[in-house]
């Protein structure tokens, strides 16, 4: 089952006010294992795709400007009071959809967000499409494993959408066709979470 960009926006009004108690201190060091070694130039746009609380926004290394993106306002207010690194510009936006021009963006982050949005391979592909040749992009999610975990993943699915996501999405379907190189991927929290470095050619 997936959802649309309305359900999405109609979770996350509710969800953003305990989003930062259930994942704040819990996914700090995850938070920080996806960006180590991301290496901006001190100009950099650096696009945050599902920014949500603004969670990140402290994490990410120094650069010229985030390009904070999301659905929803409600998450989108609380991460413009969040502490950054760098001077943010939050829109509220389809990360799908972006009115950004082609190769303009020097990274791309995504944090937990391929699992939530209604359509995962769309925000690689709008990314594919903003971000200059050459540009890094982290990823962190709990992507579904390969083998019979994966039934599981789909019953217990039927259920995520309460807390906003997807538990049984396959990350190489979703990456399949597009201009990204893998450079790192990495197991997290005993299997259950991946921290991916992509390359875009
Ligand atoms: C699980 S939260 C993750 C928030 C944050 N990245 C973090 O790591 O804490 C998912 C966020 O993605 C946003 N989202 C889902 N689909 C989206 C889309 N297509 N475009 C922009 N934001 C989206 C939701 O509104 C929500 O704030």
């Amino acid at each position: 089952m997936s959802w649309t960009l309305r359900d999405i926006r109609r979770t996350y009004r509710w969800m953003a006010w305990p989003y930062d108690r259930l994942f704040r201190r819990g996914y700090q060091g995850l938070r920080q294992e996806s960006l180590k070694g991301l290496s901006l130039r001190p100009d950099a746009t650096v696009l945050l795709v599902g920014v949500g609380t603004g969670l990140d926004l402290r994490f990410v290394p120094p650069a010229g400007l985030i390009l904070a993106v999301d659905l929803s306002p409600a998450m989108l207010r609380r991460a413009a009071q969040a502490p950054a690194s760098s001077a943010v510009d939050a829109l509220i936006g389809d990360g799908a959809r972006l009115p950004f021009p082609d190769a303009s963006v020097s990274a791309a982050i995504f944090h937990l967000v391929l699992c939530s949005a209604p359509d995962g391979r769309a925000l690689l592909q709008e990314a594919a499409r903003v971000l200059e040749p050459g540009a890094p992009v982290a990823i962190l999610d709990h992507f579904a494993p390969r083998g019979p975990m994966r039934k599981w993943r789909r019953l217990a699915s039927r259920y995520s959408w309460v807390l906003g996501t997807h538990l049984d999405r396959r990350f190489e379907p979703m990456l399949q066709g597009l201009p990204f190189e893998v450079q790192n991927d990495k197991s997290l929290a005993g299997g259950y979470y991946r921290a991916i470095r992509l390359r875009r050619r």
